[in-house]
């Protein structure tokens, strides 16, 4: 298993829409596996394939406080949605240091496959329910942050760019000490 480079806010590939996964084979897997580690490394609760730069329909997530509870979704589709929203607080491996409130149905029915290919449905509700909308996002394409207003999702881009010059400027500290 190999930790993956985390694809990072702004970079295009983050607004692509992502291709159905049609081979169900061992590279599959592999990519699953690696996917996992890299999310649970972070730390984060859910990964989508287009944050490590492969743009197929794949997710990670695993919201477990024991991360023993991994669950991979292939093609995943929201099949029905509540009318009821509820608001969470949200962030994103792809947006470090960033957290926005942002309104999402309260329950979602998806359908997907497992990686074996089998066809499966799962009702989601409460943090999974946020999760699995966060994650299938990705796969069009989607951040959270395009789910505020403009006004705020400039606010929360200019935050990110401050977070990370910060960053490299303390890195930058620590080489020449
Ligand atoms: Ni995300």
């Amino acid at each position: 298993m190999a930790l993956l480079p985390i694809v990072q806010y702004p970079d295009p590939r983050l607004a692509q829409k992502a291709l159905p996964v049609e081979q169900f084979d061992e590279n599959l897997a592999k990519l699953a596996a690696d996917m996992a580690e890299t999310m649970y490394a972070a730390p984060g609760v859910g990964l989508a394939a287009t944050q490590v730069g492969e743009l197929i329909r794949m997710v990670v997530i695993d919201i477990s406080e024991e991360k023993n509870d991994l669950k991979v979704f292939v093609n995943p589709v929201i099949e029905s949605s509540s009318n009821d929203l509820v608001e969470c607080e949200e962030g994103c491996l792809s947006l470090p240091g960033v957290y926005e409130k942002v309104k999402r149905p309260s329950h979602v029915k998806i359908k997907y496959q497992n990686l074996q290919g089998e066809n499966c449905e799962l009702e989601c509700d409460e943090l999974l329910s946020v999760c699995v909308q966060h994650e299938l996002d990705h796969l069009d394409g989607i951040v959270f942050i395009d789910h505020l207003s403009m006004l705020k999702k400039q606010r929360a881009a200019a935050k990110l760019a401050k977070l990370r010059k910060e960053k490299a400027r303390a890195a930058k500290r620590g080489e020449t000490q």
